[in-house]
């Protein structure tokens, strides 16, 4: 369900409140915060960006969204801000923009109009997976209340605030956290959590900020990749043969789900590589021969006994 947004902009007193203290939060604990990259829902008034910059933003690493792209296109402050970068598309569709651009953001407020549901969990997660930065902060505003009840009911049961509703935020959270791809690398820490009156409607906030391990480690991976080869290299094979129990379980599940697909990509990897082999072999065929007689007498018990057993398996089949 989506709020219609207050007849009178956004600027009343409990607004105003709420983003002083969203903003005070993240200037309080993102560092360098004049160097980070922004993404916000500042509406048509655009009354959230003088606060932003008051705390230390620079507008040229704002990026401004709105799903309503009449109200990107119209709005007052893209005079005084040309620098700002605008996006007039729903959440979901700017993630795959700022993905496809390579843009990454630090910090962001999703100040949305509507209740806890599905997409608003989704576009978060999505967020994070695809466009946050390992270290990112980010303030999250949903109406309170006006679920489905069912939803209601379900949310209150896994998260209750000490007043007996759903806590909204923390529902929020850890649908993020829950994500499969990151299993245990994420790192959630709550640095406010509250909400406010708008109108008749109450609305829920908090600010958290997400340590993305899993994100850290793939960057330092390419990052240091040719300078640190050999360390990479004696760190994944410490990993293998620590983990290769697990690792065979998984690569044979793999195997057995993929059969027919790993089947024809050998048979086309095996045809295509058909010349360049028999070139290897007339041009080796001495070592080649030499090798095989060494491995042959080196593992003959072994050997013989595959043998036998695919003779039984064969005799079976053919019964
Ligand atoms: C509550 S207002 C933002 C107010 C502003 N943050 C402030 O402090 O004044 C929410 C704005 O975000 C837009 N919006 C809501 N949900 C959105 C979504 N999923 N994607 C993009 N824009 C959205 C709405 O059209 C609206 O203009």
């Amino acid at each position: 369900m989506k709020l219609r947004a207050p007849k009178n902009g956004y600027n009343f007193k409990e607004k105003v409140k709420y983003r002083e203290t969203v903003w005070k939060t993240l200037s309080k604990n993102v560092k360098n915060i004049q160097n980070k990259k922004i993404l916000m829902f500042p509406a048509y008034d655009g009354d959230e960006i003088y606060v932003a910059l008051k705390y230390g933003v620079q507008p040229k690493n704002i990026y401004a969204c709105d799903e309503n792209a009449g109200i990107i296109a119209t709005a007052p402050w893209r005079k005084e801000f040309p620098e700002i970068q605008v996006f007039g598309t729903k959440l979901e569709r700017t993630i795959e923009r700022m993905g496809d651009m390579g843009i990454k953001i630090d910090v962001a407020n999703f100040d949305f109009c509507s209740n806890l549901c599905k997409s608003v969990l989704d576009d978060l997660d999505n967020f994070v997976s695809k466009i946050a930065t390992p270290d990112f902060y980010f303030a999250l505003t949903m109406l309170k209340g006006r679920e489905p009840a069912v939803e209601n009911m379900l949310a209150k049961m896994i998260f209750k605030e000490i007043n007996g509703t759903a806590d909204r935020f923390k529902i929020a959270c850890h649908y993020i956290l829950n994500d499969k791809l990151y299993k245990d690398k994420l790192y959630l820490t709550i640095l406010k959590q509250s909400q406010y009156n708008s109108g008749n409607r109450k609305m829920s906030f908090g600010v958290a900020n997400i340590k993305n391990y899993y994100q850290t480690q793939k960057e330092w991976y390419h990052k240091n990749k040719e300078k640190n080869k050999e360390k990479i290299k004696k760190r994944s094979k410490e990993y293998r043969s620590k983990n290769k129990e697990e690792i065979n379980k998984k690569q044979r599940e793999y195997v057995a789900k993929n059969r027919e697909k790993i089947n024809k990509q050998q048979r086309e990897y095996w045809e295509k590589n058909k010349e360049k082999r028999q070139k290897y072999y007339k041009k080796n065929k001495e070592e080649i021969n030499k090798k095989q007689r060494e491995y042959a007498a080196k593992n003959r018990e072994k050997i013989n006994k595959l043998k036998r057993e695919r003779r039984a398996k064969n005799k079976l089949k053919n019964k």
